[in-house]
């Protein structure tokens, strides 16, 4: 599953190189056919040469993916007519912005922002201006723009940021999002906007990654009407047998994950939204999303994909990983209202009865 311990010094090198996995594994669970996603190949050197993943770690892609786009189609709808802003903190290779861009929600995309070490957006700017189907979903030419030595792509809505997210953000980040075309900033505090974390805090130490989400939460605090929603996808409840085989493992590639030693359990990964002043916020693991939150029609077509021997292995991973969500409704917010005012995953049942379920997206017909 790994690849052998670099002899590289930097210190951050493992943690950018766990890019490379994630990748792969989507590029795997495309090919297996779990995910629809035409935009990964051209983001992976040599992507022809690659070798499948094992069923558990497609069904886990499948899995995190299909649970993300839901949360993302349920934004799109809480934010009604208002345009949208996404912000991917340590983005990687993820492609989600061309699925975007390519389906029913692009005309509310305002702004997608990705953010990622210099090196990795260095290598995904080359790979987006020598492909043409990634480049073209970038809108027209003249209004691309490479810069910062060829770490940073700005288009009026794709934009391709080098940061290391552990910098105090009043230096960093700040100055980032600010700076936008014009008068206008990069980010809006008036749209709602959505943070993806995406396998990256758990890399943090917790002390930045929170200074970073409060720095986002006082951002859209300090407008009236200011909607900010985040979801963390990691590892989580390392503190038990299996969990410490996995940080062993980690360990023999120089990775550790600091940031996932505060949250034990579920609960934990709530709570952390709510102490950083988000309104609500929720935690499933990946094994409750299988269970819960996939209709039965595409459990039945995923059973057919590949033999799966280790039901219970599979169910031993999936506990160990988790999507939590938080919202922070402005001041004013009809939290009572109904419906129309949460926002989150919906548990099969109702998903079932629900016939406009939107599945344009992110899976194979
Ligand atoms: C496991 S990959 C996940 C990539 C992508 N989010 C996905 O899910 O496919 C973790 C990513 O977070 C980035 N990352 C980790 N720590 C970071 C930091 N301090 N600053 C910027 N990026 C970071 C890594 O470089 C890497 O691209």
């Amino acid at each position: 599953m790994f690849e052998p311990p670099t002899k590289n010094t930097d210190p951050d090198a493992p943690t950018r190189a766990t890019d490379n996995d994630a990748a792969i594994a989507r590029l795997s669970a495309v090919r297996k056919g779990y995910l629809a996603d035409p935009y990964i190949a051209a983001l992976i050197p040599r992507a022809h040469l690659q070798q499948p993943r094992p069923p558990l770690i497609n069904i886990g892609t499948y899995l995190r993916t299909r649970a993300i786009d839901l949360l993302l189609d349920d934004w799109f709808r809480l934010a009604g007519p208002r345009k949208v802003q996404i912000v991917s903190l340590g983005a990687g290779s993820d492609t989600r912005f061309w699925r975007l861009a390519n389906g029913p929600h692009a005309a509310k995309l305002q702004r997608y922002i990705e953010i990622d070490f210099a090196e990795n957006t260095s290598r995904k700017v080359m790979s987006i201006r020598k492909n043409r189907v990634l480049s073209a979903a970038l809108g027209a030419e003249g209004d691309i723009s490479v810069g910062g030595g060829g770490t940073t792509l700005r288009t009026p809505v794709y934009n391709l940021l080098p940061m290391d997210l552990r910098t105090p953000p009043a230096a960093s980040l700040a100055p980032l999002m600010r700076a936008g075309q014009g008068d206008e900033p990069m980010l809006s505090p008036t749209l709602p906007t959505l943070l993806l974390f995406e396998c990256v805090l758990a890399y943090m130490d917790p002390a930045a990654s929170n200074a970073l989400i409060q720095w986002f939460v006082d951002y859209f605090a300090a407008v009236p009407g200011g909607l900010l929603g985040g979801v963390v996808y990691e590892m989580f409840k390392l503190n038990d047998p299996f969990g410490r085989v996995m940080l062993n493992n980690l360990k023999s590639r120089s990775l550790s994950l600091p940031g996932a030693e505060p949250y034990p359990d579920l609960a934990s990964l709530s709570r952390r939204f709510l102490d950083l002043g988000f309104t609500t916020a929720q935690a499933v693991t990946l094994r409750e999303i299988r269970l819960r939150y996939i209709d039965s029609r595409e459990l039945q077509r995923l059973s057919q994909l590949e033999m799966l021997d280790e039901v219970e292995e599979l169910e031993l991973v999936l506990d160990h990983y988790a999507i939590s969500w938080g919202v922070r409704f402005p001041e004013g917010w009809a939290r009572e209202g109904g419906a129309g005012s949460a926002w989150g995953l919906v548990a099969k049942k109702q998903l079932e009865d629900d016939e406009d379920v939107d599945d344009d997206y992110g899976l194979q017909p």
